[in-house]
C-alpha cells in the first residue's frame, strides 16, 4: 500500500518502493522521472553533498505557491534531498506583529520535508534589509531603552523559530546586510536601536538556541563587474565576525547567476573567474565553509530562441557549479526553483521582449531542460567530500 502524506502525495519511500516492486529492481527512479537518469539527490548524497530546492505555500498557481502544485511536489520528491521555504520563514510571514508568531504555512513546509526525508534549511532568521522588514517592525517603538528592547525582540524571535524547527540543518542567520552598491552595512530599525551589534547578537542567539545547525551569513555578491564593493564589504563583515569570535560557520553564496540584474552579457570571462576565486579563497582561508543557497540562472538578456537560450543557461551553470564544487568546503547546492513558471525572476526585471524566463531546470510543462543535465554532470564530476 502506498503511504500518502498530508499533502496527498505518496511519500518518497513509498514511490521508490512501489516503482522498485513493479520493476523487480532494488532501486529505480520514480515513474515520472524522464529517461534513465539517476536522481540528483542520490548523485549528490553519494559525494557528501546536499542537493535541494526552494518551495512555497503562496496560493496555488501563484509565484511562491510551488508547493501547492502536485507536479512540483513530484519533482521535489524525485530529485531533492533538501528543502527551503521561499518566504514562509521570513519575519514578514511568521510575525503578524511584535507579540505573535504564525507558524501555520511554515509548519506545512516542514511537514512536507519530514514526510519525504528531506533536510530542512532555515531561511532566514534576520533578513537585515529595510525593504524586507514588515511595516510594523520598521515603525516599531523601541521605547526608552532601545538597545535592550531590540535585543529582547530579536532574541525572542530567533529562539521562537529555532525551537519550533529543531530539525533545521542550516540557518541563514543573517541575510543580505551588506549594501551591494557601497559595501557598507545596511541600516534597519533594529540596527538603529541596537547598533551593528544586532548581527553578532543574532548569531550568538542562534548558536545557543540551535547548536545542531550550521550558521550562515547569506548574500548575493558575485564575480560580475559592479560587485567589487559588495565582495569587499562581505569580506570585511566575515573578518569582523572571526575577530570578535562570532559563531558563523559558512558563507551562503546565493548564486543568482546570469546577469539580468546588471544588463551586461551573461557569463564570466577568465579575469572575472579569477576575481571570484580570489574572493572564495579569502572566505575559505578564514575558515568558513561555503553553501550554494539560491541557485538559478537569469536569462534576461539571452536570445528568445529556446534552444540557444537553454544551452547558454546550461553552459554557464555547469562552469559555475564546477568551480564552486571544486571547493571541498561546498557541501550544499540549493536551487531557487525547479520549474520556470514558479521562478521569482518572472516577477522582476522583465525581458525586453516581454517573454517568460527560463532560469530553472524544468520548463513550465515540467519537461527537463539542458540545465538539469548540466547540474547532473557537475554533481557527477564533484569529488567526494
Ligand atoms: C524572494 C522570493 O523568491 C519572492 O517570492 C519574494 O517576493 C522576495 O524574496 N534573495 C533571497 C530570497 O534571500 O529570500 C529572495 O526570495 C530572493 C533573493
Amino acid at each position: 500500500m502506498t503511504r500518502t502524506s498530508a499533502f496527498g502525495t505518496p511519500s518518497r519511500r513509498a514511490v521508490l518502493a512501489g516503482a522498485a516492486a513493479s520493476a523487480g529492481l532494488a532501486s529505480v527512479k520514480p515513474a515520472w522521472a524522464q529517461g534513465d537518469q539517476p536522481s540528483l539527490r542520490d548523485l549528490a548524497a553519494a559525494r557528501g553533498l546536499l542537493f535541494g530546492s526552494v518551495a512555497g505555500m503562496a496560493p496555488p498557481g501563484r509565484l511562491g505557491g510551488s508547493l501547492q502544485d502536485p507536479a512540483y511536489q513530484a519533482l521535489l520528491i524525485a530529485d531533492c534531498g533538501g528543502l527551503v521555504a521561499e518566504n514562509e520563514m521570513k519575519w514578514a510571514a511568521l510575525r503578524p506583529d511584535a507579540e505573535r508568531f504564525d507558524f501555520d504555512r511554515m509548519d506545512q513546509i516542514a511537514a512536507f520535508a519530514t514526510e519525504h526525508d528531506m533536510a530542512l534549511r532555515g531561511h532566514t532568521l534576520l533578513w537585515h534589509h529595510p525593504q524586507w522588514f514588515p511595516r510594523w517592525l520598521t515603525d516599531y517603538d523601541y521605547g526608552a531603552r532601545p538597545a535592550a528592547e531590540g535585543e529582547r525582540l530579536l532574541t525572542e524571535h530567533i529562539r521562537g523559530v529555532t525551537a519550533r524547527y529543531p530539525q533545521v540543518v542550516s540557518f541563514d542567520v543573517v541575510n543580505e546586510t551588506v549594501d551591494a552598491g557601497t559595501g557598507a552595512l545596511r541600516e534597519t530599525s533594529l540596527s538603529r536601536a541596537m547598533g551593528q551589534e544586532v548581527l553578532d547578537v543574532a548569531f550568538h542567539t542562534a548558536r545557543e538556541a540551535a547548536p545542531q545547525a550550521r550558521l550562515c551569513y547569506n548574500d548575493y555578491m558575485s564575480w560580475e563587474a559592479g560587485h567589487e564593493a559588495h565582495r569587499a564589504g562581505v569580506l570585511r563583515l566575515l573578518e569582523g565576525f572571526r575577530k570578535r569570535g562570532v559563531p558563523v560557520d559558512a558563507l551562503g553564496v546565493q548564486s543568482h547567476i546570469g546577469s539580468g540584474n546588471t544588463d551586461d552579457s551573461v557569463g564570466f570571462d577568465t579575469a572575472q573567474e579569477r576575481e571570484w576565486r580570489v574572493f572564495l579563497d579569502e572566505v575559505v582561508g578564514m575558515g568558513f565553509d561555503l553553501e550554494i543557497t539560491e541557485f538559478d540562472v537569469h536569462d534576461k538578456n539571452l536570445p528568445l530562441d529556446f534552444e540557444v537560450r537553454d544551452r547558454a543557461v546550461a553552459d554557464l551553470a555547469e562552469r559555475y557549479l564546477d568551480l564552486m564544487l571544486d571547493y571541498p568546503q561546498t557541501r550544499t547546492v540549493m536551487l531557487w526553483g525547479l520549474a520556470d513558471h514558479y521562478s521569482w525572476l518572472q516577477g522582476l526585471w522583465p525581458r525586453a521582449d516581454g517573454a517568460a524566463k527560463r532560469p530553472t531546470p524544468w520548463d513550465a510543462a515540467f519537461k527537463p531542460k539542458p540545465l538539469r543535465a548540466a547540474i547532473e554532470r557537475s554533481l557527477t564530476r564533484a569529488k567526494p567530500r
